[in-house]
């Protein structure tokens, strides 16, 4: 590492060894620790890097001085690097067989008391730890963190320049870019009663790059979305934005696989497993599954077609879905309460129950078992992959989507409380051929699946003209994800390039042609002038970071993240604005009561 002469300090609190004994040395912290055993006095001054022990035994100064400084003041300390006597010695730290004996010291700033420890040795709720996110960043844990998001995003950053993508900054305050969130506008004082709305991602300004000859561009850029949050989900994020001008859908899989070895630092011959939309939903219930456990699910619906189970075969005759899980009894025993339990996991994705039966030396019990002819039973154990014994369990729904989550919910339930999972393992999937749409029956609206730029597969452009909307709904699409873990942490497409196309895009949507043309009319026409054909994706940086620093919650990898809510309870953000910021911008405030 490079060094820059003109620090206060000579080393940092991490780095003495016993080569340094003998050195006069100057160290630079907080007051993690002190003891006074009377004759003895110790202080443990911590900075990012580790914690150095202080002796005092050669300390011609006042000794008092050191009562005089609190938890957390900030210290300057010089003295000489001398080696513990053995029995002082300690292992587990890597400045454990040394101390630096103190001739001078001095509080550079005296901390009143603190809210709390930032060691994490007393529990404070992540309330008053998000009030003082100052103090909780100087925990080693979170300074890992921020170190490890740097190091992975420099990673990306070089992965990218090593293939000659170019770097470029696009507009903050900005139009809507539909990504299917809300938009957070600003108002502008210098056009009363006009907004600007903060890009839910630079889509259509990376796309505009492409018409522009950019040819391969990049950014780490912030990405704001007013929707509801979940525990990977923030208001703001930050994603590695790219997009490429002629490729091809195997060059966007290499380009991702090339990043995801960068990044996750894979080895050499790493390759990401394909798999088409349709397959990880019969076999997983879900676009993202964590595959790092088996547990499929299986598609039974036609075995309880006219069966004698009449919720299965009224399911069936609805056109809905019947799916299975088999839990081997090697793989895990379920206590009868623990079968019971079950209908609470699905109750939230609108579950109704979870049916299920035994299989203990070859026969039935329990549950459903009297339904479950020697048809039924053998059209079972043939699509199984697991045979014998065991707990199979069922999920079933008019809405095949419904069964999807649950069985979804099932199965990642039993990832965890069955052990299936090697939390050392990174799973990757590249998810393709996603439906170009979601489609409401009730409302016969369509909704864009991935965005409204992607574009709807060759062989299904012919149906994306046609006027039948339940059947344009079938359509797929050139889009893709990229997930590990069972986290989305990537998506992209191959994009709309002709303006024809974009425009039955906007239509099928539901935006009349004013609407297009106000919100998008710029971008349509620019489609017009020789748009190359173009593809990218962006991955999710914060999500990235949550898997390589191996937490659940993004707010750890984001160093002033907002609560579920959506704020900052440091700076209490968002705040009124002052009157004259209203009046200045020339709107009126309404309160809600
Ligand atoms: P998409 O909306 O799929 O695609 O976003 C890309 C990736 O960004 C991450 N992500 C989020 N992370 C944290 N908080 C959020 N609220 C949040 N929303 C999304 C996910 C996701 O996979 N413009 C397209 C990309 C493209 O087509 O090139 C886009 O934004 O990891």
């Amino acid at each position: 590492m490079l060094k820059l002469e003109g620090s206060m300090r000579t080393h940092h609190c991490g780095e003495l060894r016993e080569s340094d004994i003998g050195k006069t040395v100057t160290l630079c912290g907080w007051m993690n620790k002190y003891r006074n055993l009377g004759s003895l006095h110790f202080i443990d001054l911590r900075d990012k890097y580790g914690v150095t022990q202080l002796g005092f035994e050669k300390f011609s100064g006042d000794i008092n001085l050191l009562r005089t400084f609190s938890l957390e003041s900030a210290l300057i300390a010089t003295g000489v690097v001398t080696a513990r006597p053995d029995s002082a010695q300690n292992k587990n730290m890597d400045t454990g067989m040394v101390e630096v004996q103190v001739t001078s010291i001095r509080a550079l700033a005296i901390a009143e008391e603190v809210p709390f420890l930032p060691h994490g040795m007393v529990g404070a709720t992540e309330d008053l730890r998000l009030k003082y996110r100052y103090l909780d960043l100087r925990s080693k844990k979170l300074q890992d963190i921020l170190a490890l998001r740097s190091k992975a995003t420099r990673a990306a950053r070089s992965a990218l320049y090593d293939l000659d993508f170019v770097e470029v900054e696009t507009p903050i305050l900005y139009k809507t870019t539909p990504e299917g969130a809300r938009d957070y506008i600003v108002p502008s004082r210098v056009h009363p009663g006009k907004v600007y709305a903060l890009p839910q991602s630079p889509q259509t300004l990376k796309q505009l790059l492409m018409i522009a000859n950019t040819d391969k561009y990049f950014q780490i850029c912030r990405c704001f979305r007013d929707e509801d949050l979940r525990a990977d989900r923030q208001p703001e994020f930050t994603q590695i934005d790219i997009e490429v001008s002629f490729p091809t859908l195997e060059y966007m899989k290499n380009l991702a696989t090339h990043m995801v070895k960068r990044i996750f630092n894979m080895p050499e011959n790493f390759a990401m497993k394909s798999i088409s939309y349709d397959e990880v939903m019969r076999d997983y219930g879900s676009d993202k599954p964590d595959v790092r456990f088996a547990l499929k699910h299986m598609n039974v619906t036609s075995l309880f077609a006219g069966s004698g189970f009449a919720t299965f075969a009224d399911v069936a005759a609805a056109q809905g879905l019947v799916k299975a899980i088999f839990i081997p009894t090697s793989m895990g025993t379920l206590a009868r309460k623990d079968i019971d339990g079950l209908v609470e996991i699905v109750k939230p994705y609108g579950g109704k129950g979870v049916a299920w039966f035994k299989v203990e030396a070859g026969a039935v019990s329990g549950g459903i078992s009297k339904f479950i002819t020697p048809e039924i039973l053998s059209g079972l154990i043939n699509l199984s992959v697991e045979k014998g014994d065991g707990l199979w369990l069922f999920c079933a729904d008019k809405n095949e989507f419904v069964t999807h989550d649950c069985a979804d919910a099932l199965r990642r339930h039993f990832g965890k409380t069955l052990n299936l999972i090697n939390q050392d393992e990174y799973a990757f999937l590249w998810v393709y051929d996603f439906p170009l749409f979601d489609y409401d029956k009730e409302t016969n609206t369509l909704a864009a699946k991935h965005h409204p730029f992607t574009r709807p597969k060759d062989e299904d452009v012919e149906l994306f003209f046609s006027d039948d909307k339940a059947k344009i709904g079938q359509a797929k699409a050139y889009a893709y994800d990229i997930v590990c873990n069972g986290y989305e942490i990537g998506g992209g497409s191959m994009r709309i390039f002709d303006n024809k196309q974009q425009s039955q895009m906007f239509k099928l949507l539901g935006f009349t042609p004013e609407e297009a043309q106000a919100q998008f009319g710029f971008f349509v026409e620019a489609l017009k002038y020789g748009t190359p054909p173009h593809a990218g994706m962006a991955f999710g940086l914060d999500r990235v970071i949550m898997l390589l620093a191996k937490t659940d919650s993004i707010r750890d990898v984001i160093a002033f993240p907002k609560t579920a809510s959506a704020t900052d309870l440091m700076a209490q953000s968002p705040s009124a604005p002052a009157k004259a910021q209203t009046d200045e911008l020339g709107f009126g405030w309404l309160k809600k009561d």
